[in-house]
């Protein structure tokens, strides 16, 4: 049972408070890379509650406070020039690291700007992703997980707004049951046709489509246990005496998870506060076959999360896009065929913050019960000054690879082996992955 306190300890992120102050010793995602490509690269972004300016200025990228130190304008509508960005309502000037550069109202001679600093981030890119650190002192190291590792054409990064607090966007990431259910489809895609559509495909080394998995095994047995990066999910749909199928999905500690898409291709996923009532999803699709074909992967998406700000066509405001006929007549949830609206529908219809005092889990809630206890316990070990999980230096975080994330069919009473196997074959026929191989 979570108590009220508990609850509230997880969910808020703004600056000062316990799980803001932890989140903030991680890199956080801030902007796919594609956001500043265009003529002029300044975007306002939201971040943990603090808002915030990110530009780009020849090769270096800022991300500062919105506020110009002089009387407070919004530097998000700066010129980007000579430097730095602009201010424009006095003409200060700022560079990538916050330095006042110029105050040119002021007489000449004027040594005003020496001491006028505003608030900077260091910003770093992945794989597509600007990552930024609002933590004190020394970023930590990135692991080398696959995500990260993979060559540019291997891998996609996208990204997409939820109306709702983080923690249960993640949640839905570690419950694994749910597919067979709010993912439910009624009749199997040709699964060739359905390339790149989660649950669409088929599993590795079999032929049923997962969707028909999925459907006539919905009792799945799940199992849970904390690794070094965070935890490791095993769910188990027996199909038969001699076939089982699993799927291997995990949590990067504190606020991604990594689970495969289909036999070739896995998502990591970061679920990243905007504030305590919003968050961002941003995923990084990495491919272990063949090159991504990008700009297709992009238009799809951009279908239901149009840029500039990702946020869903389907919301709160229409009823998520429901219809009662296709309810009856077509679909489980009547919203579509699109998974992600039905994620985005459960995660945002528990509330912008969930109730978890009124909740009730269950036998197939343990990954998220295991969740909650890292969480508190992380938030806990900073409070009191100790190093939370993930908090990498260069060596650690060079030793940390992978993670396995598969969804396959292998033979009853070895799916120990079998996933493990499953992982070694894919690196080793991959162009890239087979160098990364997890002990
Ligand atoms: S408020 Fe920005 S220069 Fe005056
Ligand atoms: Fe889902």
């Amino acid at each position: 049972m979570i108590r009220a306190e508990q609850n509230e300890l997880m969910t808020r992120i703004g600056p000062g408070t316990p799980a803001g102050k932890l989140l903030r010793n991680y890199w956080q995602p801030v902007a796919l890379t594609e956001e500043l490509k265009g003529p002029r690269p300044v975007k306002a972004v939201r971040l943990l509650g603090e808002d915030l300016v990110l530009f780009k200025e020849k090769d270096r990228y800022g991300l500062l406070e919105r506020h110009c130190a002089h009387r407070g304008a919004d530097l998000a509508y700066g010129r980007l020039e000579d430097g730095g960005l602009r201010c424009s309502f006095h003409g200060w000037l700022y560079d990538a690291g916050g330095k006042c550069l110029e105050t040119p109202a002021e007489p000449a001679g004027s040594r005003l700007c020496e001491h006028i600093r505003l608030r900077a981030y260091p910003v770093t890119e992945r794989s597509g992703i600007l990552f930024a650190y609002l933590g004190a002192g020394e970023a930590p190291a990135f692991p080398r997980f696959d995500c990260f590792v993979a060559p540019d054409e291997y891998t996609f990064a996208f990204k997409g707004y939820w109306d709702c607090n983080w923690l249960q966007a993640l949640e839905v990431g570690i419950d694994p049951a749910h597919a067979s259910w709010l993912h439910r489809f009624f009749e199997d895609e040709n699964p060739a046709a359905s390339y790149g559509r989660q649950f669409r495909g088929t599993p590795a080394d079999s032929q049923m489509p997962i969707s028909k998995v999925l459907r006539e095994h919905d009792r799945p047995e799940i199992r849970v246990e904390r690794t070094d990066y965070g935890m490791r999910l095993q769910t188990l749909r027996r199909i038969s005496d001699a076939h089982t199928h699993i799927r291997v999905t995990n949590i990067l500690f504190p606020q991604a998870f990594v689970i495969p898409m289909n036999a070739e291709m896995t998502i990591s996923q970061w679920h990243v506060p905007v504030d305590d009532t919003g968050c961002y999803w941003y995923s990084i699709f990495t491919s272990f076959g063949g090159p991504v074909d990008k700009d297709a992967m992009r238009s799809q998406r951009l279908r239901t999360y149009p840029a500039p700000h990702y946020r869903p066509i389907h919301n709160r405001a229409d009823g998520w896009g429901f219809s009662a006929d296709e309810q009856r007549s077509a679909t489980f949830t009547g919203m579509g065929f699109d998974i992600n609206i039905h994620d985005q529908w459960a995660c945002e219809s528990q509330g912008r913050i969930q109730d978890r005092t009124r909740e009730n889990l269950g036998t197939t809630d343990k990954g998220i019960v295991l969740y909650r206890r890292l969480l508190l316990d992380a938030i806990r070990k900073n409070e009191s000054g100790e190093t939370p999980l993930m908090v990498l230096d260069a060596d650690k975080a060079g030793m940390l690879t992978g993670p396995p994330a598969i969804d396959g069919i292998g033979p009853t009473g070895h799916m120990e082996e079998y996933w493990k196997e499953s992982d070694a074959k894919r690196r080793k026929q991959s162009q890239w992955a087979a160098s990364s191989l997890t002990a």
